[in-house]
């Protein structure tokens, strides 16, 4: 299996909620590890730009809100089929859908408070990354 890394968010709802050591409790139990790691107060720019994907989508403009409310956590997650591996552990976007034991399951509140982001495909992966972390940033942080 390859080693992966993913981009993942800690979502205003879980840093408000003060659940972030629960949420990276579930990462690591799950297997992966947390690479690179900050809190920022995301931009309404950064919002609009990193969910671009979603701009005419009807919920765009209150997720940019959201997403802009308060503290979240960046994070960049390694492990074997970490990309995938990251989506199992989050569950399904909508809480009420998500499996027990998963951290939208436990920390989200319903399919916009999700609780967690967690990029799709290798591709976005590198993207995400890219968006939040510089490349020197991430090679100071090597072990
Ligand atoms: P995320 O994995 O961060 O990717 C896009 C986000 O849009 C998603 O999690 C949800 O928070 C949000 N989202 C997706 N679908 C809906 C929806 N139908 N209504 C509101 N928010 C949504």
């Amino acid at each position: 299996m390859a080693i992966e890394r993913t981009f993942s968010i800690v979502k205003p709802d879980a840093v408000k909620a003060n659940k972030v050591g629960t949420v990276v409790g579930l990462l690591e139990e799950g297997g992966l590890t947390v690479v690179a790691q900050k809190m920022i107060r995301m931009t309404d720019a950064q919002a609009k730009e990193f969910y671009g994907v979603h701009k005419e989508r009807p919920f765009f403009g209150d997720l940019v809100a959201f997403m802009t409310e308060g503290p979240c956590v960046v994070q960049v997650l390694e492990g074997e089929n970490a990309i995938l591996r990251n989506r199992e552990i989050m569950g399904a976007t909508n809480p009420e859908e998500a499996a027990d034991g998963t951290i939208r399951k436990i920390v989200g509140t319903n399919i916009e408070r999700n609780a967690c982001h967690g990029s799709d495909a290798p591709e976005t992966a590198a993207v995400e990354v890219a968006f939040f972390f510089s490349g020197s940033e991430l090679a100071a942080l090597a072990r």
